[in-house]
């Protein structure tokens, strides 16, 4: 079955190359209203004025028909994005940590939270007691309130296992929740080395890492990516580094948490080991940031964070200034319950005066570089040949998008070609 959708609003593309990677601009990225999209197979074979279509395809109406092959609708002017990409969260895991919040308002850091029997540990010690079918069930609602709010792919993270056997079953999971054709696609990575488990020395279990889980994970064949939460306090640079290094040479692309409570160093390894992303990374300095950019790293913004824990915002303004390539995501986890990117936008936007068209790169063409489509073929742009994944929003003006952070923005989303009224 093809899909043509006709009508569009202004419909934001993202389909140039710009000479500033960082800023694209409103004239190259955005399609005047009018516009229609045809739909074969799950891709986009084609982006033409409607009315040009409409003689085509002989479609005169407003309401939805099927004619042969061909269900066609009328956005009637909504303005149109690409389907969004979620490229940091922490989707699988079970518990729930609500009481840290008073812990964080007597002053308690994310440290002594930890060392009080809290935060990484306390999600671990309910994940590793819960059974696939619990975290597949709670993974799969997760998903779909993800997509209510227009997010159409996610890079899905382990690290709640702590073991062999744990961080294999939530990779399995985001996986598995990955192949579900009317939820988002999912993109898996191996974080093992997100804390040291309790009882366990630092140095033993990066040995058990490299030694157990990493062989582990290349068998099982689902991770596409490998992560560390370099951090003072959690993994050392020399520990990432190693992690890293044995990771790529099994395969395995790189990327790293970063400088969320200071700056560590592991920005500097960033660059050095060209990692595909950088996150968190609100407190590394502007000429590592550069470096980073060289180097082709690219710099994950979390916004969620910060808005959880209290803590303050780097200066977004001076990024994009400087032409960092940046991208935001949820980092959806037990500290950041939110699965919204237009929420993130919503926080960058109407909270730290970022330009909505710069924010949205960030979740979408920006965000594809640092978690590709399953399939292979392109996605977070609207182009021929690019994944059917698409928002129709409630508004005829594409700005909106970041707008409304506490409901969802997006009247509907097409999945690679399948519709979904929210
Ligand atoms: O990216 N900072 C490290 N990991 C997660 C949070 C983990 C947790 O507190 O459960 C993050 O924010
Ligand atoms: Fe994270």
């Amino acid at each position: 079955m093809r899909t043509l959708l006709v009508d569009a609003g202004p419909m934001v593309h993202f389909t140039h190359s710009f000479a500033n990677p960082g800023s694209p601009r409103i004239e190259d990225s955005i399609y005047a209203a009018g516009k229609g999209i045809l739909i074969d197979d799950g891709r986009i074979v084609k982006i033409e004025d409607s009315y040009v279509l409409r003689e085509e395809y002989s479609y005169h109406g407003d309401e939805p028909a099927v004619i042969d092959d061909l269900r066609m609708r009328s956005l009637g002017g909504n303005a149109v994005i690409p389907g969004l990409i979620d490229a940091h969260t922490h989707l699988v895991w079970s518990g729930d940590r609500s009481q840290e919040v008073r812990w964080r308002q007597e002053g308690k850091t994310y440290a002594e939270i930890s060392q009080l029997g809290g935060g990484i540990s306390h999600t671990t010690s309910a994940t590793r007691g819960a059974t696939k079918d619990d975290l597949y069930r709670s993974g799969y609602s997760r998903m779909r309130t993800a997509l209510t709010s227009g997010t159409t792919h996610m890079e899905v993270k382990s690290g709640y296992g702590l073991d062999v056997e744990t961080e294999l079953k939530l990779i399995e999971v985001g996986h598995q929740l990955g192949q579900v054709n009317h939820l988002p696609t999912t993109d898996c990575t191996w974080l093992g080395a997100h804390d040291v488990p309790s009882q366990m020395k630092m140095e033993d279990y990066v040995d058990e890492l490299l030694s157990q889980q990493l062989p582990a994970v290349i068998e099982q064949g689902l991770a596409r990516s490998a992560d560390v939460f370099c951090e003072p306090g959690w993994f050392s640079v020399e520990h990432s580094e190693r992690i890293l290094k044995e990771s790529q040479s099994e395969g395995l692309a790189l990327r790293m948490h970063i400088d969320e409570f200071s700056n560590g160093g592991g920005g500097e390894l960033a660059a050095e080991l060209a990692v595909q992303t950088a996150d968190h990374s609100y407190h590394t300095p502007m000429d590592v940031r550069q470096d980073m950019q060289e180097a082709g790293v690219l710099t994950g913004f979390l916004p969620g964070t910060p808005y959880a824990m209290g803590d303050a915002w780097p200066s977004m303004n001076s990024i994009v200034e400087h032409g960092i390539d940046f991208t935001l995501a949820t980092d959806f986890n037990p500290n950041c319950q939110t699965l919204s990117l237009p929420f993130m936008g919503s926080l960058m936007v109407q909270r730290c005066g970022m330009n909505p068209l710069d924010s949205l790169y960030a979740v979408t063409a920006q965000a594809a570089r640092s978690s590709p489509h399953p399939s292979g073929n392109p996605h977070g742009r609207l182009s021929v040949g690019s994944v059917a994944n698409i928002n129709i929003l409630d508004s005829p003006h594409w700005e909106s998008w970041a707008l409304k952070p506490s409901h969802t923005p997006i009247h509907s989303t097409v999945l690679e070609g399948e519709f979904f009224t929210h």
